[in-house]
């Protein structure tokens, strides 16, 4: 029987589990660390990704301007990593963009062919606006950030903006298709 990924927006139920998934991989320090009080303030800027009904997969989106948005937290459980899951989650994460307007999106990562594979294209963290460094101040790597910025314009073409139905994307995974 097929696998069920749902990408949707994260609810109040799911911070739990969205720091669970969190915590392990900001101590390896490939994310800035996030507490629950903070989790929740930003709950709106999450969308979760559910494989048969689990909670595996997390992404935020923090919008800067019209011209610019950043991937934050996007963290695959180690279980179910290299089955597309973190492209979708980035995918979903355009459209809902595109949808708010917004033309540009950008991260700051160390799976540089993660995203490039993705059409991301590396840049310099100097032409990113001074703004984006207000919550990389609190982490211990600011004075010497070794992460890699890449961004990626959002082409021209419409989108609906995101429905108030609470799915993004739902697909069957049949991995034998891929
Ligand atoms: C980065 C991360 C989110 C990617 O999640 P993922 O679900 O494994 O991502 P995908 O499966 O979409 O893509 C991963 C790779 O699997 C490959 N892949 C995708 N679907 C596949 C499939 N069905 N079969 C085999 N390989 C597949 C992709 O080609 C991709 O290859 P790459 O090595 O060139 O990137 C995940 O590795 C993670 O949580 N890492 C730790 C946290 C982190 O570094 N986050 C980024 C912060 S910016």
């Amino acid at each position: 029987m097929p696998h069920r990924i749902i990408i949707r927006p994260a609810a109040a139920a799911d911070v739990e589990k969205i720091d669970a998934l969190l915590q392990p991989v900001a101590r390896q320090r490939l994310i800035l660390p996030r507490n629950r009080d903070d989790l929740f303030q930003h709950m709106q800027e999450f969308l979760v990704a559910e494989y048969d009904q689990q909670l595996v997969g997390v992404v935020a989106m923090h919008i800067y301007g019209t011209n610019l948005g950043e991937i934050r937290s996007l963290v695959v459980d180690a279980d179910y990593r290299q089955h597309g899951i973190g492209s979708l989650l980035v995918e979903a994460c355009e459209r809902w963009a595109k949808g708010l307007g917004i033309v540009r999106l950008f991260a700051l990562t160390y799976v540089t062919r993660f995203f490039t594979r993705l059409g991301y294209e590396q840049v310099s963290k100097e032409s990113l606006p001074h703004k984006i460094w207000t919550v990389c101040v609190h982490c211990e790597k600011f004075a010497d950030c070794d992460e890699i910025a890449v961004q990626k314009a959002l082409s021209d073409a419409p989108v609906q903006p995101m429905k108030v139905i609470p799915i993004l994307e739902t697909l069957e995974d049949d991995q034998d298709n891929r």
